[in-house]
């Protein structure tokens, strides 16, 4: 029971269990999508998911404080080191 994750800067495609982190993946993966303090405060590790949000944890009182902080309003944007795959048998397409 795997979700896909396709970051498509990178052409990766990796499937995974519920419960890893994006940033588990990227570092995992070889992605060059960078990260900063890596604890939802700085806002580098922003990215848009072009689809399968519902598969992925709720957005966390850290990430709305740094987009509004960063001034990103875009309802696809979240931040890689915060959000988590939640739901199988899924797909999502992160774009940075
Ligand atoms: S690395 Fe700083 S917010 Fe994600």
């Amino acid at each position: 029971m795997t979700t896909r994750v396709e970051i498509v800067n990178d052409f990766l495609a990796v499937n995974v269990k519920p419960g890893k982190t994006i940033q588990d993946i990227v570092e995992a993966s070889g992605s060059a999508l960078p990260f900063g303090c890596r604890d939802g405060e700085c806002g580098t590790c922003v990215v848009l998911i072009e689809s399968g949000m519902e598969f992925l944890s709720e957005m966390t009182d850290k990430e709305k404080v740094v987009m509004k902080t960063i001034g990103e309003t875009s309802p696809k944007a979240r931040l890689a080191c915060q959000m988590k795959i939640v739901e199988p048998n899924g797909q999502i397409r992160i774009k940075y």
